[in-house]
Order: C-alpha cells, then structure tokens, then sequence
C-alpha cells in the first residue's frame, strides 16, 4: 500500500461526537427523540454533549493531524444543514465548511457521508423512511449540502449502513425510531435504495468530478455445518443482509428468492416502476464497515415463530438462527474473525470486478482502563493489525481496496450502548472532555508512517 494512493485515516460520526444540539439553528433527528425516551439507551444517555466536538473540531482536527491520516470520514448532520422546510441554514453549512477547510490545510481528504442514520425529526413525524417522500427530502438535501462544501469535498458518500436504519430501526426496534415491525423494515429497505439512487444523482448534478459511494455493513455470514440447510440459511441471510442492498444498487435488481422469501411479510407493492432505474446509479468506490462474522443454521422456524420464542429481531427470515459467537469477544459481544474480512472482499471483487472498495469501518470496543501513564489498549491494536493485515492479503489477491478508516478516531456515543462502549483511538473523559490518545493512537500512526 502506497500512503500517495491509498486513504489511510479514520472515521466519525455527527450525532456521536459533535454534541450541541439546539446550536445554530440545528433541527432535532429521531436519535434525539429516541436517546431522551426512557430505556431507549443504556443509562438514559444522550448526545447532547458528546465529544463536544463542534466546540472542540479544531483540536480534534489537530489529533487527525499528528496521527498522519490522510483521510478523514465524517458525517454530516442532516439537520444542521437544512431547517424544517428544507432550505439551506447557513450557520450549519458554516460549521462544516470551517471543519473541511481545516482538514485540507492539512492536507486531510474530507471523506463525507450524508447519512449516517440522524433523520430529522420532522420527517419522521411524516413517516419517516415508510413515507417514500423521505427519499426526494433526502436527495434535496443532499444537493444543498454538495452545493456549500463541493467545491473543496470531493469524496461523498450516501449512506451508512443502511441496514441498520431499515432492520435495527424498524425491526429489531434497538435503534431509532424503535418499530419493531418486520414488513416495515423491508419497504424502509426499498425507501433507503431509492434514496441512495436519488442522492447519488442529486450529488452528480451538483458536483460533476464528485468520487461517489455508499457504506454498507456487509455481513459475512457463513453457514455452521456445510449441510445443505445450513448452506441455504447462510444464503437466505446473505440475502436480506447484503444482497438487498448490492443487488438493486448494483446489478439493478432485487436478489432473486428475496421478494418470495419474504412475502408473508411484506407485499413489496412500494417497488415502483423506474424505481430500479433510480437505485442503479454508477459508483465511483463501494464502502464497507466490517466488525465480526457470524455462523448461522437452518433451525425450522418461521420468523412469526422466531419473534413469538425471542421477541422482535433484526433478521426477516425464515429457518435461520445464529450460533453464539465464539471467543475471544470484544466489549460489543463480537467476535473477531480478520479471515472473514479477507474472504469478504475476495467475494465482493469477483461478483463486482474492478469496483474499489474501501474499508469504510473497523474497529473494536475494549473496556479501557485508563492508568496515570495512559490507556494502554494492546487487544485494539491486535484487532486492528490483524484487520489491516486481512486487507493486505485480500490485495494480494488482486481486490482493488483504496482505504482503511478506523473505526473510530474519538471514543463516542455508541448508539444504544450510549457511553458504555469505547471505539476510540482516543479516548475521551467525559467530564472534561479531554483528550487522551491511547496507546493504539501512537501505534496506528507509526503504521501508517510505515506504509
Ligand atoms: C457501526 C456504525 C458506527 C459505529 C460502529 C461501532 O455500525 O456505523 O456508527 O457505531 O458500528
């Protein structure tokens, strides 16, 4: 890997580090709304303050400096960038254009998502991602955004892991705005990809040299015996996971087996004409954010079944269940698997050859202690070598990867987790906010150096 070709940076995210939620002008998103209703999230926390970051952005922009990335993923929050109706808010737009200008001076890429599941709260009250309208909102403000920062933003993804908004917010209910219905997850599925579709030709239109993608969590998903119903749960899963997304974004349709597959759930009558046309858009690079693989068998139930047993899930399909990870674990409960990873963009490539993929997440929560002499977080810096060494074997195998983010610069609000789960190559004590690079901060910028 050549530091002149290839990103080497890290990655955040706006509701989970920037804090500040009523400055400028900014609108309220459903992670709001859900992080302030009780027994949403661990402790009842918020991110109203988080890492504070739009107050601190200069100093956090001098950590990226003294790491040595030259990339740097951010998100934008939607609701900084427009007000209510839709139209620009200029005090938003300012703050994230000071953040780019910064990160350039530096000679730090701006690698910028628009999505990175802050909804505003508005357009939930109008149904959120099952009002198809979501999607034409969504490609409006993408045009505002890329007319205040494309001049100097050149990398702009779509959305982040659209899996999570559709199966985490509308399925399992674990994330916002916490329905837990499995028909909805699926036409939410369908109102992401027309989004994406239409955001990228919002962002074309706007930017005509833009470098655009999407990130999505690919999951590797393998079967737990190679009997053929354990197989084909794998392959049903991969399906409703992976393929809902690659297929209609990338090949122009909807995996074959999916809409029967899932027909008891959904009619998928929101599948319009055109549609397909819209969602299948040339990208210029694919994002993928990679944590932990998962073994799944055929265990004969249907999902009505698995949902009566265990409660509303995430995964809308029938005859399937998981095995419980084997260890080691991170802090999340995940295991760590660096050869998934690997086989992972080897099937990527040879089902898409020749589009650069780059690694758009991986990281891993550890339970920290933070000592007088520091944070000494040796089980992150295992996680990420042996991630970064997977990606090297899968280029050896000729997989065109162009970056490596880490997930994540700042410890931050992790969603449902709230503050109990630290990402961070640098961690950050709440109560002061300050700043501690952690051992794995001074480890990845010596990598990096080397490369
Ligand atoms: C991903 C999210 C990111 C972060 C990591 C741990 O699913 O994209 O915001 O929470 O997981």
């Amino acid at each position: 890997m050549r530091a002149d070709s290839f990103f080497w940076g890290a990655a955040t995210a706006s509701y989970q580090i920037e804090g500040a939620v009523h400055e400028d002008g900014r609108q309220p998103s459903i992670w709001d709304t859900f992080s302030h209703t009780p027994g949403r999230v661990v402790n009842g926390d918020t991110g109203d303050v988080a890492c504070d970051h739009y107050h601190r952005w200069s100093e956090d922009v001098e950590l990226l400096a003294d790491l040595g990335v030259n990339a740097y993923r951010f998100s934008l929050a939607w609701g900084r960038i427009v007000d209510a109706a839709g139209r620009p808010n200029q005090a938003g737009i300012g703050f994230y254009s000071r953040l780019v200008d910064a990160l350039l001076q530096h000679g730090i890429e701006p690698v910028v998502t628009l999505y990175h599941w802050d909804l505003p709260q508005v357009l939930d009250d109008a149904g959120g991602w099952l009002n198809r309208d979501t999607a034409y909102r969504f490609a409006d403000y993408a045009a505002v955004a890329v007319a205040g920062l494309g001049d100097r933003v050149h990398n702009w993804t779509t959305l982040n892991e659209p899996w999570c908004s559709a199966f985490l917010g509308y399925g399992a209910g674990e994330h916002a705005p916490g329905h837990t219905k499995p028909g909805e997850a699926l036409r939410v599925a369908h109102h992401l990809n027309l989004a994406h579709g239409l955001g990228v030709q919002a962002i074309r239109s706007e930017c005509s040299n833009a470098s655009v993608s999407v990130v999505c969590n690919l999951h590797a998903i393998l079967p737990a015996s190679d009997s053929p119903a354990d197989v084909a749960a794998a392959e049903r899963l991969r399906r409703v996971g992976n393929d809902i997304w690659t297929g209609p974004m990338l090949d122009g349709q909807y995996p074959a087996g999916l809409i029967d597959e899932t027909s008891a759930y959904s009619d998928w009558s929101y599948v319009q004409d055109g549609d397909l046309d819209i969602i299948h858009q040339p990208l210029d690079a694919f994002g993928v954010n990679f944590y932990s693989s998962s073994h799944v068998f055929a265990d004969g139930r249907t999902l009505t079944q698995r949902i009566a047993d265990a409660g509303p899930t995430c995964w809308v399909a029938d005859d399937v269940d998981f095995k419980p990870p084997s260890g080691p674990l991170t802090a999340m409960g995940w295991n760590i698997d660096p050869a998934a990873l690997t086989w992972l963009l080897e099937d990527f490539a040879k089902r898409w050859p020749g589009l650069p993929v780059f690694i758009s997440e991986n990281g891993a929560a550890f339970d920290d202690v933070a000592t007088p002499d520091g944070v000494h977080d040796q089980k992150r810096i295992e996680y990420i070598d042996a991630h970064i060494q997977a990606v090297e074997a899968a280029m050896a195998a000729g997989v065109p990867v162009t970056g490596y983010f880490v997930w994540s610069l700042l410890d931050n609000f992790e969603w449902a987790c709230g503050y109990t789960r630290r990402f961070g190559l640098v961690r950050v004590d709440y109560p002061t906010q300050q700043r501690i690079p952690k051992d794995s901060y001074a480890w990845y910028q010596d990598t990096i150096s080397r490369h």
